[in-house]
Formats: structure tokens, sequence, C-alpha cells
């Protein structure tokens, strides 16, 4: 099946960098949220980042409004699914509104439009549940930021059919992405295994043997890591962090996956990381 034009739900962390990436590649890109606040906040990251590229000479101002002009924000969802080829869903990391949602598109949606989730960690076969298009169901998970991460996997269930898993795989090649192909289980392959380095990290700042520019520097420079754990962690979210290892926990049934005090502290305390302004570390500017 050839994708056209593409629809990217929620506008946040990681739903404008996949819109920008697909306008990049030539797609026509609907960007939906549910207030046009956010929407705007979106488009408005997208335009700074394009600047950046303006800029540093990495493309012509023309270029990056080509690239802009590709993509059109929108709060009504209807709307915004309209003859679009696939849907990439990047709304918050909550299995019952995301299930509610994908049930809602099913009713308004053609037959043939393919349904990815981002989703870090819920289940993706879950979520075609609330479908009756498992054949066209199908994960799709970026890596943050989706602009600068090469890498994107992609997670099939019993029912995804293989022209589903075929378009995405070539899809990604023209988004100028490598995948790496999995079956529906918790975390697929990199979150599983990157939990319980994050959750180590965050248990020795727990226990006092280190504190957060510490553990991050020791790594960073030891292994020549581009970003320590509490950076990261500040980047994806707080909340999104306490969300992904829950699942685990709850789903692995294994130890190493029990979420750290710090996080479950940080997330009452409205510390998100970065979209707040404050997580592990202070961002004056990006609240
Ligand atoms: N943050 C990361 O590093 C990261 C990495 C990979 C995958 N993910 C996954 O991507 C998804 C989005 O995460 P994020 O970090 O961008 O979250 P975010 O909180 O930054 O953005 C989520 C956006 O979804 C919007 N939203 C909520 N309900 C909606 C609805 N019904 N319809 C449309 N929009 C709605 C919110 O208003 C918000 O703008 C989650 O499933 C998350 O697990 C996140």
């Amino acid at each position: 099946m050839e994708i056209r034009k593409i629809c990217v739900l929620g506008a946040g962390v990681m739903g404008h960098g996949i819109a920008q990436v697909c306008a990049q590649a030539g797609y026509q890109v609907n960007l939906q949220d549910i207030k046009d606040e956010l929407v705007q906040a979106g488009i408005n990251k997208i335009r700074k980042f394009l600047a950046g590229g303006v800029e540093r000479k990495k493309m012509t101002p023309d270029e990056a409004d080509t690239i802009l002009n590709r993509i059109e924000g929108m709060i009504d969802l209807k709307e915004a699914v309209k003859d679009v080829d696939l849907i990439i869903e990047a709304i918050v990391e909550d299995i019952n509104i995301k299930k509610d949602v994908f049930k809602e598109l099913d009713q308004i949606c053609s037959a043939d439009t393919i349904f990815a989730s981002n989703t870090s960690a819920q289940s993706i076969t879950e979520m075609t549940m609330a479908t009756k298009r498992p054949g066209k169901f199908i994960g799709m998970h970026w890596f943050n930021p989706p602009q600068l991460m090469r890498g994107i996997e992609i997670i099939v269930h019993d029912k995804t059919s293989n022209d589903t898993l075929n378009t995405m795989v070539d899809l990604c090649k023209k988004l100028g992405k490598e995948t790496g192909v999995c079956k529906d289980s918790p975390g697929f392959i990199v979150n599983r295994l990157i939990q319980i380095w994050y959750n180590e990290s965050l248990n020795m700042f727990d226990e006092g043997i280190a504190e957060p520019p510490d553990i991050d520097t020791a790594l960073k420079a030891g292994y020549s890591f581009r970003m320590g754990p509490f950076e990261l962690r500040d980047m994806v979210g707080m909340d999104v962090a306490l969300a992904s290892t829950g699942t685990h926990y709850r789903e692995l049934m294994r130890e190493q996956f029990r979420p750290p005090r710090c996080l479950i502290m940080k997330v009452k305390a409205g510390e998100l990381g970065r979209k707040t302004g404050r997580g592990f570390y202070e961002y004056k500017s990006e609240a």
C-alpha cells in the first residue's frame, strides 16, 4: 500500500517531531491535538527547529517554508483523519484514552487506513481490540527526539498483515529511519532493556549513593553516552517514564522494573522534566 497523507495525533514532545520528519520526507501531514494552543505550540517548535537548520545552512529558508507548509494543524478529529492513509497516534500514555480514540477512529476512517501507535509500553494487541481492523493495526515506536534519532521499532501482533508490516518498514526507509521489528511485548526491544538501566540509576540516587549530575557525568565521560539517565528522564517526561516502568513492572512481574521512589515523587510534585521547566534539573526557558 502506498502512503501519501499522514495524520499525527498529539502535538506534544513526540507528535510535533514525528510530523516534522514526515513533512521533511515530502508527506502531507495533519497534526491534531485537543486544544488549538497545543497544536500551535507544536508547530512553533517545528518552526524553531527548522530555523536552526537554516542558520546552520542545512537547508534554505525556502526549503524550511516548504516543509512547514506541508503540515496543517487542527483540532477537529474527523477533519484531521479525512483522506489520510496512515494515522500515527502520539497522545498521552494512557491505554484507556488510546483505546477510546482508536474506537472512535475505527468508525470514522476508511477501512484501508493504517493505525499506528507510538506507545512506549502499552499493549498493541489491546489497542487493536478496540477496533475492527486487526490487519491494519501496528506499533510504530519512535525515539526522542524523532528528528534526530535514527531508529524506529515496528511492533506486530498476531493479526497484523504482512502488507501493513511491509508498508510501514518501507515508509520508515523513506523517512530516513532504520527499523527493528518485534512482536508485541512490554517495552518492545529497547525500552525493556533501557528501563533496567534507568531504574538502577534512579535507585542509586534514592539510596544516597550519588547525585544526578555525578551519575550523568560518570556515564557520559566514562562511556561516551550522549546523555545521562537523569537528563534523559527530564527529556522524556516523568509522567511518561512512570507509566512506562509501571507497565513493565505489572506485566513482566520482575523487581528490576519497580518504579523508583524519586520518580513517583517527581510526578506527585508535578516536576515532570523539561516540559514543566523542572525535573531532576531546572530549565528556565523551556516551561
Ligand atoms: N516522550 C518520549 O520520550 C516518548 C518516546 C517514545 C514514545 N513516547 C510515547 O508517545 C506518546 C506521546 O508522548 P509525549 O511524550 O509526546 O507526550 P506529551 O504529553 O508531550 O504529548 C501528548 C499530547 O497528546 C495530546 N492529547 C491528549 N489526549 C489527546 C487526544 N484524545 N487526542 C489528541 N491529542 C491528545 C495532549 O494534549 C498532548 O499535547 C506516548 O504514548 C508516549 O509513551 C514518548
